[in-house]
Order: structure tokens, then sequence, then C-alpha cells
């Protein structure tokens, strides 16, 4: 079977990594989570105080940070920056807080888009992000993109928290994903925004099992056409 590139976009905690890490296992496909690289490369800037504005600190940094992806034992794909797993540290709100200035640089972009883009030069991946179908692979064989109503998002994010032992109140949880919806959405490089391939998938009412079902659906009929297809 030919292998497919699949990018999911979407606004904040609209379920997007749930659903791009379910689909590439049914599918036997590398996940990738751009998310996850600007928040890497958030949590260097807070902890090494580099000023976002500032080209020759954010380009110093940038030399400075290597990341990379590694498959653990249980199959799930984690960030390592510098030879550390930065999975817990990069999900902390101090990290979410910040997250949507520094993706707004052009710098850290064009450096995170062309790691992106080498990363998925083989096919057979599930990329999600917010410029996943518009930016980093426009010519993707399949491209969702994910809403839900804020409400809806904002209790699935807090409960995610939970789980890692990180209480944070409701209504700072949506105060920060409306922000980061306007940032991203407004921002001048690769904007969040609906690419006009995209098949819109509304999470609000529907389960994690429907949503990756409807993904693997939507994957499979392009898998087809891509390996019947004439060459
Ligand atoms: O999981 P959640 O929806 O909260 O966000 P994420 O996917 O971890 O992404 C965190 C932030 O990184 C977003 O709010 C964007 O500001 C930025 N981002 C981006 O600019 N471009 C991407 N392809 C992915 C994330």
């Amino acid at each position: 079977m030919q292998k497919i590139v699949i990018a999911i976009d979407g606004y904040s905690a609209c379920g997007k990594s749930t659903t791009a890490k379910e689909v590439a296992k049914e599918l036997g496909y590398r996940y990738i989570d751009s998310g996850a690289m600007y928040r890497a490369v958030t949590l260097y800037f807070l902890d090494h105080l580099v000023t976002p504005s500032n080209p020759r600190e954010v380009m110093k940094a940038l030399f400075a940070i290597n990341l990379e992806f590694r498959v653990n034992a249980k199959g799930i794909s984690e960030l390592f920056m510098n030879g550390v797993n930065v999975e817990k540290p990069i999900r902390k709100m101090r990290v979410s807080e910040n997250v949507s200035q520094v993706s707004t640089v052009k710098e850290v972009r064009e450096a995170m888009v062309a790691l992106q883009r080498k990363l998925g030069k083989e096919k057979g991946i599930v990329m999600d992000g917010r410029d996943i179908g518009t930016v980093v692979f426009p010519d993707a064989e399949l491209k969702a993109f994910l809403t839900a109503d804020i409400d809806v998002r904002a209790y699935r994010r807090q409960q995610e928290l939970l789980e890692k032992d990180e209480m944070v109140d409701i209504d700072e949880i949506i105060q920060n994903l409306k922000q980061r919806d306007q940032i991203d959405s407004t921002r001048k490089e690769s904007p969040l925004k609906k690419a006009a391939d995209a098949q819109t998938i509304d999470t609000t009412h529907i389960t994690v099992e429907e949503q990756v079902d409807e993904v693997i659906r939507m994957a499979l009929s392009k898998i087809v056409r891509a390996t019947t297809r004439p060459k």
C-alpha cells in the first residue's frame, strides 16, 4: 500500500493529539506532535531568558536546541530536547501561557517547519498542529480540521492536566485557550486557518473513538486512491 501524509489542524485542545496518536497507531504510521516542538522551544526560552523579540538571541537559542522524537517501550512517541525527555514540563501552564507568543516569531517558525518537513519526507506520518495542511505539507493527501465548543475543550484540557497532577481553574483554562486561538489565528506568519481542501470534524458531541474512526475512514479511502492511481 502507498503511504500518505495525514495533516490534522485545528484550535487548541480539540483532541488533535489524541486523534493523531490513535490514527498513527492503527495505520502503523509515525506520529509527530508539531505543537510539542513549539512548546519545547518555549520551555528553552523561559529557562534561558531568551527575549523572543531579539532575533540574535532567538537564532543563538535555535542553534543550541536539538529536538528529536523517540519512541518509548510502549510505542509512544516522546520529544527529547538536547537529550532530555521534555514531555512533562512542556505541558505545564507556564509553557501554555507563553507558547503562542513564541510561535509568532519568524525564525522559530522557519526552523520548526524545516524540521517538520524533514521528518515527513518518507511519508507514512500523521502530524498535528495549526499550519500543517496549509504551510508544512500543502500537498498532504488527507487534511482534517478539528473544532469543538470552547467549554468542552476547556473541560477536556482540565481533565488532562488533572491526570498530570496539575489542578487549574476552568476559567483560567478558557482564558488561555481563547487567547492562544486569537494569537494563533491572527499572526502574520502561517496563521491557523482551515486549508481549502481540509475536511472539518466537529468533536463537541462525539467520542474519541468516533473521531478516530472518522479520520481512519477518510485515510483508508485516500490510501486506496493513492495506491490504485495510475503512475
Ligand atoms: O495541545 P494544544 O492544542 O493545547 O496545543 P499544541 O498543539 O500543543 O500547540 C501549542 C501552541 O503551539 C499553539 O497554541 C500554537 O501557538 C503553537 N503551534 C503553532 O504555532 N504551529 C503548529 N504547527 C503547532 C503549534
